[in-house]
């Protein structure tokens, strides 16, 4: 029995999709518990968290209904994905933060880290110190792409904010949705490799400024700034 199949999704365009086989239909429960204990702990307003790769919503729909009026979650994916899923969020009375949906183009090079390049810019020269209490990265998978993704999360990160990275153990080899285009793109030892534990290995585990709230064995990987 899936983790949602109580719910009738069927109305909408994105959500919909959840529990049709090929998705992640799981919600992150790193994620969803650190945005309740974060925000009972310290009753502040104007919490802002980010999901960076969406999937079909299944984190979205519950960790959204977390957050209040004053809250803000922002989710980064492609376009087409980002927009259809604001369209469902936006039907739902029980969600009342503020959801920003920034999604970039499906062009090879083009990716979330224009966009959050982007926004570190802006929080630079507003000279904040982070913009996000947590972030959770669920994106593309690949040391390319998340390795840079961490190096502008760890200054986006609020001091006492959290970052959890996502699938520390899963490969291409090993995952049954991967295309034949993608096992094109990497050579055989990138294909096979954990990627994303490769970017928690070089960017986080030696940070001083970070520290690991989950153990080594954990599927994800949950640093807290500390500094
Ligand atoms: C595993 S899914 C995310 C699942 C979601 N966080 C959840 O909990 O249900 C990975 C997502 O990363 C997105 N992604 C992968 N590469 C991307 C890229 N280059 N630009 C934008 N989004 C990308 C995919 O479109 C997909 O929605």
């Amino acid at each position: 029995m899936g983790f949602y199949d109580a719910y009738d999704f069927s109305r909408f365009k994105m959500l919909s999709r959840i529990n049709t086989g090929n998705w992640v239909t799981e919600p992150c429960p790193e994620f969803i518990n650190t945005i309740v204990e974060m925000r009972k702990r310290s009753g502040k307003r104007n919490f802002s968290v980010a999901e960076i790769g969406i999937g079909v919503g299944a984190t979205t729909f519950l960790a959204s209904q977390q957050l209040s009026e004053e809250d803000t979650y922002y989710i980064f994916d492609f376009e087409d994905s980002v927009f259809a899923l604001l369209d469902d969020l936006k039907t739902i009375p029980e969600i009342e933060c503020e959801i920003v949906a920034i999604g970039n183009s499906h062009k090879t090079l083009d990716s979330y880290n224009w966009n959050l390049s982007n926004m570190l810019l802006e929080m630079r020269r507003r000279d904040q110190d982070g913009m996000f209490d947590v972030v959770y990265l669920d994106g593309a998978h690949t040391f390319l792409h998340d390795g840079l993704a961490v190096c502008m999360l760890k200054e986006m990160i609020k001091p006492n904010g959290i970052l959890i990275l996502d699938d520390l153990f899963w490969t291409y080899a090993n995952s049954p949705i991967a295309t034949e285009f993608e096992r094109e793109q990497f050579p055989e030892d990138q294909w096979n490799a954990r990627q994303v534990l490769r970017v928690q290995d070089i960017f986080l585990i030696n940070d001083p400024k970070f520290k690991r709230l989950s153990d080594s064995e954990s599927w994800r990987g949950v640093f807290k700034r500390i500094d």
